[in-house]
């Protein structure tokens, strides 16, 4: 155990130190754990391992031991991927992106609740999800008042330091100390008839503490941990997200001059992956200065933004860089501390935020039907890929909302873009602009079969533009209903180009 006696100052609980091992024997089969983590920052590094090697211990002398798995988002292979392995975990919420899980989910051994990353709090404050009996969470310092640094994600933390029974804490001395101070941990959300406006009105206004509360009397164990997080690697933008995020910066200039958005544009919320960090790649070289954010999580593009100067400010809930941007904010901490602030997911992606802030979202998907509404979440309508993270968060309420992914997946074999979505996260009336890199599609303002045709013509892939075109047509011919002319017998078959 490494000694960094200076991280844990309060004197009460530096008497409950001990070992990965020992704390991880608290936790008892059958309970609802929630961790910190998201995005592959700020999870506890050693205890989900430790218990991992306690559950497989108990399974291999017969016993049964599985526990309710809550996080802020997706973790890493040390917490999700470890305690999938050893079929640790009988409920996983609210996302997740980790092959292990997403296999056992998708032949039914784990259960998922894939829900809205703002829903999450409320639904724990209201009993929804049933009883949460410990947090284990990460942090980057105890205070001499018992108060706690959070670390490279706010996440959930709030709520389960506040609901959960028992408190396990990993405080992890990799972390830079001047990230005392970057957060902004809001104590005023209240339940409902009791609820108060939300008083952020730019994404910079600081509204909360900038540590986490914490009743001692909870805390039954902390542990010393010197680890980074084990980020996402990008591949560098290819062809096909360099043509979508030219797509989106020659809208987006469009919408400027027609004067539908100011210069320095609105603040921007990008999702999660490859194309989304294309996208904030592209900004970097395009005309627009003094952008903002109030996203869910910053990842090495928008980092980049921020270090050139191009962005003056960034919200989020949670860093989620390469290992190499990891290094670079780690040293520079304190550099970047008055230009981003990390917030707790309840309010990075509250509605009624994002609405008054009137962000442009862009994020992800794996289809969208020819009338506008989109998959982000199932492959062919029953295996789960990640979640919905907070995309429908987002969607719903951005002044922009904006999807996009090439417009061909499994190599080319198949369209992105298919007569009806065999599962819908995000209805066409959240839908307002679709881009692959074919084209963009605006439909704003367009009736369903307006928007039938923008997107066979504008984002189609030219394989797939002749079976889609000869579907909608047929649709419009054979269908009873002209309003959303539809084959249902045919409308969720795999289409195959035309050879
Ligand atoms: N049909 C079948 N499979 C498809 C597909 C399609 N139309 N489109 C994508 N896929 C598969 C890919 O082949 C890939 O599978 P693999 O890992 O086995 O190769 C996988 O889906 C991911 O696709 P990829 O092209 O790597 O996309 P991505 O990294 O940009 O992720 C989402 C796309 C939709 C999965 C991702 O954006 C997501 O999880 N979104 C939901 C959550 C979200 O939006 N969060 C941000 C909110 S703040």
């Amino acid at each position: 155990m490494p000694s960094h006696d200076s991280r844990v100052m309060s004197a009460a609980l530096r008497s409950k130190i001990m070992s990965a091992e020992d704390a991880a024997a608290l936790v008892k089969h059958g309970e609802n754990v929630g961790m910190s983590g998201f995005t592959g920052s700020g999870y506890p590094k050693e205890i989900p391992l430790a218990l991992a090697r306690h559950i497989e211990a108990a399974h291999g002398r017969g016993e049964p031991f599985r526990i309710g798995v809550w996080t802020g988002a997706s973790t890493a292979p040390e917490l999700d991927g470890a305690l999938a392995k050893v079929d640790g975990i009988e409920l996983r919420l609210p996302y997740q992106s980790d092959p292990v899980t997403r296999e056992r989910i998708n032949a039914g051994s784990m259960d998922y609740i894939d829900i809205h990353l703002s829903h999450v709090a409320q639904f724990v404050w209201f009993g929804f999800l049933g009883h949460l009996d410990v947090a284990v969470v990460e942090v980057a310092a105890i205070l001499p008042d018992g108060s706690l640094v959070p670390t490279t994600s706010v996440g959930n933390n709030k709520t389960w330091l506040d609901r959960a029974d028992r408190i396990i804490l990993e405080v992890n001395s990799w972390h830079n100390p001047a990230l005392q101070g970057m957060h902004d941990i809001y104590y005023g959300t209240q339940l409902p008839p009791y609820r108060q406006p939300i008083p952020i009105v730019t994404p910079g206004d600081r509204i909360g503490d900038t540590t986490f509360r914490c009743d001692p009397n909870k805390v039954i164990a902390v542990v010393e941990t010197h680890a980074p997080d084990r980020n996402n690697t990008f591949t560098p933008p290819d062809a096909t997200s360099q043509a979508i995020a030219g797509h989106i910066l020659e809208f987006l200039g469009h919408e400027v001059r027609r004067g539908r958005l100011p210069p320095e544009l609105l603040p921007l919320q990008s999702g999660v992956g490859n194309v989304a960090n294309a996208v904030m790649a592209g900004l970097e070289s395009g005309p627009f200065e003094q952008l903002t954010a109030y996203t869910e999580v910053l990842q090495d593009g928008m980092l980049d933004l921020i270090r050139s100067g191009k962005m003056t400010f960034a919200s989020a809930t949670a860093l989620s860089f390469s290992a190499e941007k990891a290094e670079l904010f780690n040293r520079d901490t304190a550099m970047h501390k008055n230009r981003v602030v990390l917030r707790p997911q309840e309010i990075s992606n509250h509605p009624e935020v994002i609405r008054r802030l009137g962000v442009i979202s862009m994020n992800g998907m794996i289809e969208a039907d020819i009338y506008g509404n989109v998959n982000s979440t199932h492959i062919r309508g029953s295996r789960i890929m990640n979640g919905i993270g907070g995309s429908g968060d987002f969607a719903r309420n951005a002044y922009l909302s904006i999807f996009m992914t090439p417009s061909t997946a499994k190599n080319g074999t198949l369209s992105s873009i298919v007569p009806m979505a065999t599962h819908v996260d995000h209805t066409e009336h959240d839908v307002q602009i679709l881009v692959t890199e074919q084209g963009l599609a605006d439909l704003r303002g367009l009736a369903p079969r307006q928007r039938a045709k923008v997107i066979i013509e504008n984002t189609a892939h030219p394989t797939f533009k002749p079976v889609l075109q000869d579907y909608f047509d047929r649709a419009r011919r054979g269908s009873t209903g002209q309003h959303t002319p539809h084959l249902l017998d045919e409308a969720l078959r795999a289409i195959h180009p035309v050879s």
